[in-house]
C-alpha cells in the first residue's frame, strides 16, 4: 500500500459523501477512519440510518476480529455526521465523493447542485463504475477539480482505488488524490476516462463470458467459479461475484459498454436478460446463479 509520509497534512480534512448505500457508507467509513470529518448525505433519514448502522456494524465486527481498536472505532464514529441537505453538506467540504445509483441524469443533477454550493477549490469525485466522466461533469464550473474515485465492495477491505482522470482534470489534483488513497489504506491506479475504465471493462467481460458458458452448458456455475478460484486464485468466481454485485447492475453496465465500445464481447447473454426479467438479481433478491435465500 502507498503510505502517506508522517508529516504530510491531510489535503481533505472535510469530506462529504453523497449516497448512503453500500458503497457510500463504506467510503464514508474509510474516510472517517483516516481522520477526516465526514458528512454522509442522502435524500432521506431512513437511508442515512441504514448507512450509519452498517458502518457501526462493520466497525464492531472489526473490533471482534481484533482488526480495529475500540478507541479507533469510537473516534471514527465521532467523525461521522449525517445530512439530508445536499447544498449545506457540500458547502463545507474539501472533497465531495458521489456514490449514488448509476444513472447519468441523477449524477448530473447532483453535481450541478454540489458545484453550486461547494467552494470552487473543492475536489469533486464520482464513484461511478463505468459511466463517462465527461458526460457526468459536462457544464460544471472548474472541471479541473473533477475526477473519478472508484472504490470496490466491501470498501473497507478491498485494497484498490481506481482513480479516473478526465481530460480536463488538473494532474496536480490527480496526484493529490493519489496520495490521499494511501491515507485511506488503498493502492491507487490511474486510468483514463474510457468506458468501463480498467476494472469494470475486464471484470464485466469475464462475468459475461462465464454466463455464456452456463448458457451453453459447458459446466455448472459452481464448477466455472471453482475454475477461476482454484485455477487462477481469484478470491471469488465470476458468477458468485455477479450475484453479489447484482445481475441488474451488471446488465446495465454491459448494455452501456456494448454501445460505447461497439463490441459483441459486452453484448449481454440472453440468460442474463431472462434472469433479470424474472427478478433473479443475485444475493439481494435471494436467487441468482446461487440460492442466497438462507444468507
Ligand atoms: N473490519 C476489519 N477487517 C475485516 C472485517 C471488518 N469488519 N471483516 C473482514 N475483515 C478482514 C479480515 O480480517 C481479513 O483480513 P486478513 O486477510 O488480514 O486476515 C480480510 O478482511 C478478509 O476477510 P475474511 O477472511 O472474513 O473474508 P474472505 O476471505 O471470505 O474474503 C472478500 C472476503 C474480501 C470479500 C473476498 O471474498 C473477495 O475478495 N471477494 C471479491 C470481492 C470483489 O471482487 N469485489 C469487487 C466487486 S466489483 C466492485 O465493487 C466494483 C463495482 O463497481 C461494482
Amino acid at each position: 500500500m502507498t503510505e502517506p509520509s508522517e508529516e504530510a497534512p491531510n489535503p481533505f480534512p472535510k469530506v462529504t459523501v453523497v449516497g448512503a448505500g453500500t458503497m457510500g457508507a463504506g467510503i464514508a467509513q474509510v474516510c472517517a477512519q483516516a481522520g477526516c470529518e465526514v458528512v454522509l448525505n442522502d435524500v432521506g433519514e431512513e437511508a442515512l440510518e441504514r448507512g450509519m448502522n452498517g458502518i457501526a456494524a462493520f466497525l464492531d465486527k472489526g473490533v471482534q476480529r481484533g482488526k480495529v481498536q475500540p478507541s479507533d472505532r469510537d473516534a471514527a464514529l465521532a467523525r461521522l455526521t449525517t445530512s439530508t441537505d445536499l447544498a449545506a453538506a457540500a458547502a463545507t467540504a474539501d472533497l465531495v465523493i458521489e456514490a449514488v445509483p448509476e444513472h447519468l441524469d441523477l449524477k448530473r443533477k447532483i453535481f450541478a447542485a454540489v458545484a453550486g454550493a461547494a467552494r470552487e477549490d473543492a475536489v469533486l469525485a464520482t464513484n461511478t463504475s463505468s459511466l463517462s466522466l465527461a458526460a457526468i461533469f459536462d457544464g460544471i464550473a472548474a472541471p479541473r477539480r473533477c475526477l473519478g474515485m472508484h472504490f470496490f465492495n466491501p470498501v473497507p477491505i478491498m485494497a484498490l482505488l481506481e482513480i479516473v482522470q478526465p481530460e480536463a482534470a488538473d494532474p496536480q489534483i490527480v496526484a493529490t488524490v493519489r496520495d490521499f488513497a494511501g491515507r485511506l489504506g488503498k493502492e491507487p491506479i490511474v486510468v483514463k476516462d474510457s468506458p468501463g475504465f480498467a476494472t469494470s471493462r475486464l471484470g464485466v467481460c469475464l462475468g459475461l463470458e462465464a454466463i455464456r458458458m452456463v448458457e451453453a452448458g459447458v459446466a455448472s456455475a459452481e464448477d466455472i467459479d471453482k475454475a477461476m478460484e482454484l485455477g487462477y486464485r481469484h478470491p471469488m468466481g465470476p458468477l458468485r461475484l455477479t450475484d453479489l454485485v447484482g445481475l441488474d447492475v451488471r446488465l446495465a453496465i454491459a448494455d452501456y459498454l456494448a454501445k460505447e465500445l461497439q463490441s459483441p464481447v459486452f453484448e449481454p447473454p440472453a440468460l442474463m436478460r431472462a434472469m433479470v426479467a424474472e427478478g433473479k438479481l443475485g444475493k439481494k433478491s435471494g436467487q441468482g446463479f446461487y440460492d442466497w435465500s438462507e444468507s
